[in-house]
């Protein structure tokens, strides 16, 4: 028996910014933007915030899944870049879908943030301390972009995506093939400082990142990660009908494709339309593929995701 997923639910701000609109803020063009990411459009908050996003995600998903926020025991939202520090963002969702018996908290470990969200709802349920998880990756990536910098201003984006856990079976029968790991001597690949420290000396409240750094730990470590999962669930790489992954570059998908000798067509993007969300990309990208169809009863599909910390992780879902 393992955790189902029983709703998702997604939401992008209504601004898009295409890479024209980019290409007139820094030295970069279109071309450079499609051919060495994949992005072509990515979606910037106006009056959106990670709280107002990650809400409206979880009343999607909550309808999605046909249940009532009073079922709700859990609410985990990773988030990277919301706008204030307390009350938590998971306690403003809890106020504003009205879930009022679920405790609720943030985590952080960045583009990882759902895939670890997903292991610690799965642990709670094994544990029989909740049956139905409300898990959310919500971001505002643009609140920490540094418009004059190049290398990072042309990937990201913002949105929220949701999604309803719920325990198919009793707590001792459940199987949670679910794997995460993090390596923080490598954490200075990728950082952004909040506000002031002690001594009010101002911070680089910016993300500042070392790109290729960042691709050859991806293109490493998240087919090591995928045959983790695979191990623990018992299935050859050849049975997984998707591999949903964090959507950081069409690149780094391509090539852990390659590397895993597997059609590049069982890896779905959407990364051309959306830039990274950081956290929210797999749960959204899971949200489109349910909402096209794409997703049949049985279907077996391992997430994986990477991302700042470093941090990676994955897990094996039954649909
Ligand atoms: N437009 C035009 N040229 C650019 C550019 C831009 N936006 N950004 C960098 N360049 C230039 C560089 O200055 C460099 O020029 P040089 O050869 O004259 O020095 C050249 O393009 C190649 O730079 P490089 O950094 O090697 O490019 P890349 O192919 O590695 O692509 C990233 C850069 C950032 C797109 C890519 O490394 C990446 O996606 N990394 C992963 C980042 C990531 O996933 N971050 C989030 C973690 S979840």
């Amino acid at each position: 028996m393992f955790v189902k997923i029983a709703g998702t639910g997604s939401v992008l701000p209504e601004r898009v910014v295409d890479n024209f609109e980019i290409a007139r803020m820094v030295d970069t063009s279109d071309e450079w933007i499609q051919t060495r990411t994949g992005i072509r459009t990515r979606h910037i908050a106006g009056k959106e915030t990670v709280a107002s996003m990650a809400a409206e995600a979880a009343k999607r998903a909550i309808e999605d899944a046909g249940i009532s926020p009073e079922e709700i025991d859990l609410i985990i939202v990773s988030t990277v870049s919301a706008e204030q520090s307390l009350p938590c963002v998971a306690c403003e969702v809890q106020k504003e879908i009205g879930a009022v018996r679920a405790a609720a908290f943030d985590l952080n470990s960045a583009c990882s943030g759902f895939i670890t969200g997903y292991q610690m709802a799965a642990g709670q349920m094994k544990a029989g301390l909740a049956k139905t998880a409300l898990v959310i990756g919500s971001e505002c990536l643009s609140n920490y972009v540094d418009w004059s910098d190049r290398g990072t201003c042309i990937l990201f984006g913002d949105g929220a995506g949701a999604a309803i856990l719920r325990a198919d079976g009793a707590p001792e029968e459940l199987e949670i093939p679910s794997v995460l790991h993090a390596d923080g001597s490598k954490g200075d690949s990728l950082t952004c400082s909040l506000g002031h420290g002690k001594d009010k000396v101002p911070y680089d409240e910016y993300y500042r990142m070392d790109g290729r750094a960042i691709f050859k730990f991806a293109v490493r470590k998240v087919p090591e990660v995928i045959r983790e999962v695979l191990s623990l669930s018992g299935h050859s790489v050849e049975e997984i009908d998707y591999f949903v992954l964090h959507q950081a570059n069409r690149r780094i998908i391509e090539a852990i494709a390659k590397r895993l000798r597997q059609d590049e067509a069982r890896f779905p993007m959407n990364i051309m339309d959306n830039g990274n969300i950081s956290s929210a990309c797999i749960p959204m990208l899971l949200d489109d593929m349910n909402r096209k169809g794409l997703l049949k009863p049985g279907m077996k599909l391992v997430l994986a995701g990477f991302g700042a910390g470093l941090t990676w992780g994955g897990f094996y879902l039954e649909w």
